[in-house]
C-alpha cells in the first residue's frame, strides 16, 4: 500500500486547526508502522475553504473533519 495522505495548508483550514489533524496522522501513521508506506503531504487551499478542515487521501477529499471523524477514516483507509 502506498497511500498519500494531503492536509490542506490553506489559510481558512489552518485557522479551523488543521495542525491538529497533521500530528494525529503522524501518530497514526507511527503507531501503526506506516510511515514507510503513507506519505503525508500538505496541499495548497483545495477551494472548499467553508467546508474545512479538509485533507484529501489519494484523490478522495474529506471535509468537516475533527479528531474521531480521522481516526476512524485513518482505520478505514489504512488497516
Ligand atoms: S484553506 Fe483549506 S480548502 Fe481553502
Amino acid at each position: 500500500m502506498n497511500k498519500i495522505i494531503a492536509v490542506c495548508m490553506g489559510s481558512s483550514c489552518f485557522a479551523r486547526k488543521n495542525t491538529i489533524l497533521v500530528d494525529l496522522i503522524r501518530e497514526f501513521l507511527s503507531e501503526h508502522n506506516l510511515t514507510d508506506k503513507v506519505s503525508l503531504v500538505g496541499n495548497l487551499c483545495m477551494d472548499n475553504c467553508k467546508n474545512g478542515p479538509n485533507i484529501k487521501i489519494d484523490n478522495k477529499v474529506y471535509s468537516e473533519m475533527d479528531s474521531v471523524k480521522l481516526i476512524k477514516i485513518l482505520n478505514e483507509e489504512l488497516l
